[in-house]
């Protein structure tokens, strides 16, 4: 049965050492990159959520071997393409999958239709549709680019793309569809998370990233091979934060978190809660795989609100909601502008953090591209139900909330904290939190 709502109250201090899930990022790509390969690739860490199970569904469809051998551990036997899938790639929840595959799947002469969830089909695909069609490919689909939609792919030219959102998705489609087409130039006024690049060298292909004042130019030439390799998932930065954030804000606490991504382009809520005063630990710094992973331990700390540079944002993005909460607790405003992308990811994120935090007593301005939130310096009221439009990272953000509020804090569609999170409540409840569910589903 799954709960229908989840409420997180007030316990002691959080201790131990935990260990996140893997990499969301990393573990689509993985996936894709392995069925787009020639020969095996073994996977170990992989995130185990809905999101990625979704991407391993549809390496499948497209015709490569996906099979799980043991936890988080999965072997790909890639074909060196994508064949024709029998039915509709339903991507759930995952912006990221659909993108992603969007783009590797325009390199072939294939017709794919795509759909999602209803958060999915609410999102705007045209970022990726823009560019895979001036590369060649057309398709239908419902007003305002959005799924269900039906990409005919093949026959791509070479394109040099200048991003006009940051967005690491939309540079991977680009590159995955230029892998099996003429190669192409894809110029990044603000550099991204570049977990594509990484990893498509990794698997044998020659990718040039040319640093360019804030950004970056990558060139991907055409006739790439890729051969299946060994692949480590690291733990997610993006799941990390909850238990971290926890713990600044939960008195007496101390959480150590091991196996941590800190890829400098994903490491922009550590830098900014160490503004914050953070009493944040970073050891045991090792390379894993190409990725630079390390232990982190956060200890209770009396927070200072600051000023997030918005340039900040592409390293942090996902990781705003959990700063909001941070800033709840901390003394003076934190100001977070230059966040516009927040409002088309799952949710508009903007907006679900402003009336949650609002609903739990915080004081939030919410501006069309910023949230300012002025913190209780330690002290929440809490108490707030919490609607999240199933929105795993809005429901994480608000129950780490409640586990340091005075009034408990409910959420509602917990199930979808499994998209990037399986296994969260257990974590933190490992941890020290108290977190119940609530009023059962009936169906
Ligand atoms: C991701 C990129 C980001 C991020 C998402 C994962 C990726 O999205 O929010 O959770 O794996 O490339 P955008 O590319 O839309 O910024």
């Amino acid at each position: 049965m799954t709960a229908a709502h989840l409420t997180a109250s007030r316990a002691g201090s959080l201790t131990g050492t935990v260990r996140a899930p893997g990499d969301k990022s990393i573990s689509h790509r993985a996936l894709i990159l392995g069925a787009l390969a020639e020969g095996v690739t073994e996977i170990e860490g992989l995130l185990e959520g809905d999101d990625v199970r979704r991407t391993a569904a549809a390496m499948q469809a497209f015709g490569a071997g996906v099979e799980r051998t043991g936890e988080g551990r999965w072997r790909v036997e890639g074909k060196g393409g994508f064949a024709e899938p029998a039915d509709v790639i339903d991507c759930g929840n995952a912006g990221t999958g659909v993108r992603l595959i969007m783009g590797a799947a325009a390199g072939f002469d294939l017709a794919v239709t795509f759909t999602g969830d209803a958060s999915l089909r609410s999102r705007p695909m045209n970022r990726v549709l823009r560019p895979l069609g001036e590369m060649g490919a057309s398709w239908t689909c419902r007003s305002g680019g959005r799924l269900p939609l039906t990409l005919k792919g093949g026959g791509l030219r070479r394109l040099s793309y200048r991003l006009p959102e940051p967005s690491a998705q939309v540079k991977s489609a680009i590159l995955l569809a230029g892998l099996n087409g003429q190669g192409c130039e894809v110029i990044e006024p603000e550099a991204t998370r570049d977990h594509t690049e990484r990893m498509l060298r990794g698997f044998g292909a020659e990718v040039e990233v040319f640093e360019e004042g804030a950004g970056r130019r990558i060139v991907l030439r055409p006739g790439q091979t890729l051969k299946g390799i060994r692949v480590h998932v690291p733990g997610d930065p993006s799941s990390a934060a909850f238990p971290l954030v926890a713990a600044l804000i939960t008195p007496g606490s101390t959480v150590t978190v091991q196996g941590m991504l800190l890829n400098a382009l994903r490491i922009g809520l550590l830098e900014t809660l160490g503004e914050m005063g953070a009493d944040l630990a970073v050891t045991n710094v090792r390379d894993e795989g190409g990725e630079t992973v390390a232990d982190v331990t956060a200890c209770y700390s009396e927070l200072e609100g600051v000023e997030v540079p918005p340039e900040r944002a592409p390293a942090m993005i996902d990781e705003y909601p959990i700063l909001a909460v941070a800033a709840a607790f901390a003394s003076g405003r934190t100001v977070m502008r230059g966040i516009g992308e927040m409002r088309v990811k799952e949710s508009d994120r903007i907006a679900l953090m402003a009336a949650g935090l609002s609903a739990c007593g915080v004081e939030v301005e919410e501006e069309p591209e910023g949230l300012i939130v002025t913190g209780g310096a330690g002290k929440v009221r809490g108490g707030g139900r919490v609607t999240t439009h199933g929105d795993h990272r809005i429901a994480m953000s608000h129950l780490v909330l409640g586990m340091a509020s005075d009034q408990p804090v409910t959420v509602d569609e917990p199930g979808m904290i499994a998209t990037s999170f399986p296994g969260f409540t257990d974590l933190m409840q490992g941890l020290g939190a108290k977190i119940a569910s609530d009023e059962p589903a009936t169906a």
